[in-house]
């Protein structure tokens, strides 16, 4: 059963703050394509107030401020925020499935890493402070170092709608056990569980100001903070031309960035593998979120002398898939996130039609459901490696097949994309598995499965995929600067007009 959405307002400086122009935007439930609420739309004027809010926690109260408090201060905020979420788990995953799509039962599990990654980086913090001053050996005894982490300060944090407020925890957890505070602008597709985690921030005592959170339209609320001289970095995970507007923005202040981007990423299938395991990985890389994931395995890359048969078993896994409303039980498949997504998904179905693939099984919406933005998983076949298809991401559950007829074309085929996030291959022979890994172009790789991730495993691409690396200790260092810290411990004078032969 739907639950109502409760009406907020933008998280600034500890309060939920009326948006300067008083603008909101609708939230449209994809499932039903009604209007189920809606959300403030934050302008430049309200990126001032939050970044200003953002500078004033670092250096609130000289010496106990968020930046310099302990690591174990942090992660007690983080692990009561981490209990709340638990504490509300049920109502997030309802909250989640109506605003994006997203079957109830995976919204849940999203809702448990959220959870899990709030306690992951506190134990992180705690650890940052047993890492503090820890020494660097010197060939010289006179001198002695160290190295300081500290927070990078400000962060701007701009999210997608894919896994609203998970993709929002793992930029957020990290920031903050690290001692930054951040501004958190998500995506106005979904931003209803960003403003939940802002409810759980008040009721948990964040100090104002740590963490605010702006919701709003990417060129109006995102582009002024990748642009703000005062945001000393932007994270971001979206599509590649938006990152790139954001690197541009960013690189005329030489503001760091990290990027997550897009993805058209590969699943190589060799002829040994056990069909229906394989064709279970298959699907589910493509096909879990409605393919709307980054690391998709949207590719599949086939031995010649299986796919026939394998293609079969795809075919009779789908049509065992439940497509419905994501609340109901045992659903699989719900719709995509908005009218834009479903319009443009069903194009490039179109699309390649026209090029001259064939549709093996999909490429329309399913039968039984006359609303919602539902689009039937397809499996597209008679593929070139010029379609559309094959080099664009679709960021729906269209799966481009090619087969392959040695290990050698096989690699050439998954490498063959301007892309590389993940990569997957399925086979019994390790030895073939590890010569696959290591020729693959990309930041995450699978064997014989796809798409699980892991809190404490690094996340992140390479190139047009973006760069950085998310999660694990990478993703704390994402929000840390090292300080080099030198001290001459000698009582000696350094003697430099004396001695210049000692330099
Ligand atoms: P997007 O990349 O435009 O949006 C992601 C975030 O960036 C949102 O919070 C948005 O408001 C913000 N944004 C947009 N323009 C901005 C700007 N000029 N400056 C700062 N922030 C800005 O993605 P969108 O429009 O939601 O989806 C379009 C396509 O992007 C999808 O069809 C899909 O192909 C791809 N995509 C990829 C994702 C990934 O994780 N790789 C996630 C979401 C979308
Ligand atoms: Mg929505």
């Amino acid at each position: 059963m739907a639950i109502p959405v409760a009406p907020r307002q933008l998280f600034i400086d500890g309060e939920w703050k009326q948006p300067v122009l008083k603008k909101r935007i609708p939230i449209v439930n994809p499932t039903t394509e009604e209007k189920i609420g809606d959300i403030p739309a934050a302008t430049s004027e309200d990126v001032e107030l939050a970044v200003a809010a953002a500078r004033r926690a670092l250096t609130r109260n000289k010496g106990s401020d968020w930046s310099t408090a302990s690591g174990l201060v942090r992660a007690r905020y983080l692990r009561a925020i981490a209990d709340k979420i638990k504490d509300r788990k049920s109502e997030l995953a309802k909250l989640e499935a109506m605003d994006c799509g997203k079957p109830l039962e995976e919204a849940a599990w999203d809702i448990d890493d959220v959870a899990g990654c709030f306690e992951y980086y506190a134990d992180l913090a705690e650890g940052l402070d047993a890492k503090q001053k820890a020494p660097v050996s010197l060939p010289m005894d006179t001198f002695k170092s160290y190295v300081l982490h500290e927070p990078v300060g400000v962060v701007g944090l701009i999210t997608p709608w894919n896994y609203p407020m998970l993709m929002a925890t793992w930029k957020v957890a990290p920031a903050l056990a690290a001692g930054c505070a951040a501004i958190l602008k998500p995506s106005e597709l979904a931003s209803v569980t960003c403003l939940e985690l802002a409810d759980i921030c008040m009721e948990v005592g964040l100090p104002p100001g740590v963490l605010n959170i702006l919701t709003g339209l990417g060129p109006e609320a995102g582009a002024p903070l990748a642009s703000h001289p005062h945001v000393d970095k932007i994270a971001f995970t979206g599509s590649s031309a938006t990152g790139s507007k954001i690197m541009t923005a960013a690189a005329q202040l030489l503001k760091p960035v990290s990027l997550e981007l897009g993805g058209k990423s590969p699943i190589i299938v060799f002829e040994d593998v056990d069909l229906d395991k394989a064709a279970e990985w298959t699907i589910f890389g493509c096909f879990w979120t409605n393919g709307q994931i980054c690391s998709a395995t949207s590719r599949l890359i086939v031995h010649e002398s299986i796919a026939a048969e394998f293609l079969n078993r795809i075919v009779k896994w789908i049509e065992n898939i439940k497509i419905s409303d994501p609340l109901e039980e045992g659903c699989r498949l719900g719709p995509v996130v908005s009218r834009g997504q479903y319009e443009k998904i069903l194009k490039f179905i179109e699309t390649a039609k026209r090029e001259g693939a064939t549709i093996l099984t999909g490429g329309s919406r399913p039968e039984h459901l006359k609303k919602g933005f539902f689009v039937q998983p397809t499996v597209i076949t008679d593929v070139t490696t010029s379609m559309q298809i094959w080099r664009e991401e679709v960021f729906g559950p269209v799966l481009a097949v090619k087969t392959f007829s040695n290990e050698e074309e096989a690699i050439e085929l998954a490498n063959d994309t301007h892309y590389g996030l993940g990569a997957a291959v399925i086979s019994n022979d390790l030895g073939r598995c590890e010569r696959v890994t290591k020729a693959f172009q990309a930041g995450i790789v699978w064997i014989n499965c796809s798409q699980p991730c892991f809190t404490q495993a690094p996340w992140g691409g390479k190139k047009r995929s973006g760069f950085g690396r998310e999660l694990g200790e990478w993703g704390l260092n994402n929000y840390l600067n090292v300080k080099q810290v030198t001290q001459y411990i000698s009582d000696e004078p350094w003697g430099w007009y004396r001695k210049p032969s000692k330099l």
